[in-house]
């Protein structure tokens, strides 16, 4: 049993005096799509049925693009986590005519027997995360009271990815699927992707910490590190506090430096944009640095897909992200002191946000490394040239020596 998408017509009455759709009529609106959802699909009484009544303990939307009167929303919902008694509804709306993301929405449900205390979750729901496709179903894992989202793939040593900002897990999707021979775990950082995004307690500290303590929870002791520009700081992090359990590096358009003083004023503008204007207003300013070429129409789909990864980010996770890179030490002593830890460094050709200067730099501090630059790309590799980017990785991988050795 899976959850139709559902269309909606949005209809003057639910529109402000501006014509646009009001708060109230978009909480009405996802909560009609969820309804109709359960109608067209295990039926309007399922919670009847099982004697239980779902009631929202948490609900945050945001607001993405203007609505107007006439307007049909496409409604999606994907369940992304089960507890005892609890489980969370992920809700998207993206217009039909232009296909544009206006809106993401995540409910929490506590789900109440006829006695008004909580109860467990029925089996109808918990089988709507069970059937979904393969590759469709969002493995959770809970670390430092915090739920991540996780991909993991495939057996042998293990190699983690840590994705950028205000990016996801889904990044590294080719290079999860086609590094046969290695364990790929690709994790939502917290605050971003699919993953928890509290309000409070971003820094590079938390989220080393939260790999650290995903990884026992997997029961993975070493790992290759793999972080692309923020992960690449996030992966600095790490090795100060986890050294022992990185046996190579891959730094992948990143820099070693901290921000300067006006770094870090752009990084409060930019947090404060966030604040008020939400997703829209980073991925506005961010999307023309990007890639090796500055406009959608140039990039093509690689554009897309990371406006719509950047849209779909919460506002805390944004601007607990930017705090925690605004405060992040340099760490060019720290890769000075990385002996004899196998090293690999890649840039795109056009990084305009961490140049090959950046890179080259890295390569000099690090004793025992090597520099790949990927032609044609910009600050994205492993999603502007993904099929280049994952060779690379594979001829460093395949060059490493065995565990134990
Ligand atoms: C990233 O791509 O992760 C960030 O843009 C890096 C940064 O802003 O320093």
């Amino acid at each position: 049993m899976s959850l139709p998408e559902i269309d909606l017509m949005v209809y003057p009455d639910q529109c402000d005096a501006y014509g646009h759709l009001n708060q109230a009529a978009f909480l009405v609106l996802f909560e009609r799509a969820r309804w109709d959802m359960f109608a067209a699909g295990p039926g309007l009484d399922v919670f009847q049925r099982a004697g239980v009544w779902p009631a929202v303990r948490r609900a945050s939307v945001d607001y993405l693009a203007q609505v107007f009167p006439g307007d049909v929303l496409r409604f999606q919902q994907t369940l992304t986590h089960l507890g005892r008694t609890s489980f969370t509804l992920r809700q998207s709306a993206r217009r039909v005519r232009d296909d544009a993301l206006v809106a993401t929405a995540e409910f929490v449900f506590v789900c109440l027997g006829q006695n008004g205390k909580p109860t467990l979750v029925p089996a109808i729901i918990t089988g709507l995360l069970e059937e979904m496709p393969e590759g469709e179903a969002v493995r959770r894992i809970t670390v430092n009271g915090v739920g991540l989202a996780v991909d993991v793939v495939g057996d042998g040593a293990a190699i983690l990815f840590i994705h950028g900002y205000p990016l996801d897990r889904t990044i590294w999707r080719h290079q999860m699927e086609q590094l046969n021979g290695w364990r790929r775990i690709a994790p939502d950082l917290r605050g971003m992707g699919q993953s928890d995004a509290p309000d409070l307690g971003y820094s590079m500290t938390t989220y080393a910490d939260d790999l650290a303590a995903l990884l026992d929870s997997l029961g993975v002791e070493s790992v290759v590190l793999c972080g692309l520009s923020m992960g690449g700081y996030v992966a600095f992090e790490f090795l100060r506090r986890y050294r022992e359990r990185v046996r190579a590096l891959i730094l992948m358009d990143t820099r070693a430096e901290n921000d300067s003083p006006e770094g870090r004023r752009t990084r409060d503008a930019a947090a404060q944009a966030a604040r008020d204007h939400g997703a829209r207003a980073v991925a506005d300013a961010m999307l023309p640095k990007l890639f090796a070429r500055e406009t959608a129409d140039l990039v093509g789909e690689p554009w897309r897909q990371v406006e719509r990864m950047i849209l779909a980010t919460p506002v805390p996770g944004i601007v607990g992200a930017l705090a925690a890179m605004r405060d992040r030490p340099d760490s060019t002593a720290l890769l000075e002191s990385l002996d004899e830890l196998p090293a690999l460094i890649v840039v795109g050709e056009h990084d305009r946000i961490t140049p090959l200067a950046s890179a080259h730099r890295m390569a000099a501090a690090l004793a025992e490394s090597q520099l790949e630059i990927i032609s044609d790309a910009g600050h994205l590799s492993s999603v502007e040239r993904p099929a280049a980017t994952t060779a690379v990785l594979g001829k460093f991988l395949a060059a490493l020596p065995p565990i134990g050795d």
